[in-house]
């Protein structure tokens, strides 16, 4: 059987890269086996997942979703493999990029991300150097609010906020390739440290929650009713291979 294991990349795959070089291994022998589907679900750029696989010690996925799950990228991996065209356009359907602007209008303090972050289908900013971040975001959320069957926000480490799609995130984007690829959405497990991950654990309810996990997704996947949140011991990869083993993903090593 195919286990289908969707990761975030930074802080929940990296901070550790012995850690992380051992569970690639382990992740390589189960896709060479045909056991494993690996989907690395990011906040990153493609190009940059890309330089992670060859100079971090990233494992080679089977599928990429990034910039916060409005992007899908199957193989082969290039810097200009286009994302994919179904996933695109049902969210252009729904976005406009001057209304989510809009949005953000006049709260002091604010400071767009730079321009690769903010794409067709993502407006991204930092709300840190705000008086009060926390209320900065609330102060998003209630704007957004009467607005939420075409746009979400996602607030993480008391820093990052993006306007998405509604039909976006990373949890709604996995869900989407994995009926694409005709794999069973049942069979995925997730992993994740911030709040963009959180998605993920409401869209399957099994994930390993790292133990440097941010506040906002602790306690999001605490909140989650029907959950079955793993929440590991160790910090970055090694919480993630911990998990794995929890889920029967992998075998516990001696
Ligand atoms: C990643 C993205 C950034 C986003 C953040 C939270 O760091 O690069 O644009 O705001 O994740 O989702």
């Amino acid at each position: 059987m195919t286990s289908i294991v969707a990761s975030d990349i930074d802080g929940t795959l990296t901070g550790d890269r012995s850690a992380l070089e051992r569970l690639r291994d382990r992740f390589h022998r189960r896709r060479a086996a045909g056991e494993l589907y690996l989907i690395m679900s990011t906040g990153r750029r493609l190009e940059q997942v890309i330089e992670g696989v060859a100079a971090e010690g990233l494992p080679e996925p089977d599928a990429v979703i990034c910039q916060v799950g409005t992007e899908i990228y199957l193989p082969p991996f290039a810097e200009d493999t286009p994302p994919m065209d179904a996933w695109r356009r049902r969210l252009l359907a729904q976005y406009s990029r001057r209304e989510a602007l809009a949005f953000l209008e006049g709260i002091e303090g604010l400071v767009m991300q730079p321009e690769p972050y903010n794409t067709e289908l993502k407006t991204s900013c930092y709300l840190d150097q705000c008086s009060d971040p926390e209320r900065a975001a609330t102060e998003v959320r209630r704007r957004v609010e009467p607005h939420a069957d075409r746009y979400q926000v996602v607030w993480s480490s008391a820093r990052d906020l993006d306007i998405l799609p509604a039909a976006s995130g990373k949890g709604r984007a996995i869900e989407f390739l994995v009926r694409h690829q005709g794999l069973d959405p049942r069979e995925v497990i997730v992993a994740g440290d911030t709040g963009n991950d959180a998605t993920m654990f409401r869209e399957f309810g099994r994930g390993v929650c790292v133990a440097n996990a941010q506040p906002e997704l602790v306690e999001a996947c605490r909140a989650l009713s029907n959950g079955r949140v793993y929440f590991a011991r160790q910090p970055y990869a090694a919480g993630v291979e911990e998990g794995l083993v929890h889920f029967g993903v992998l075998e516990a090593q001696l």
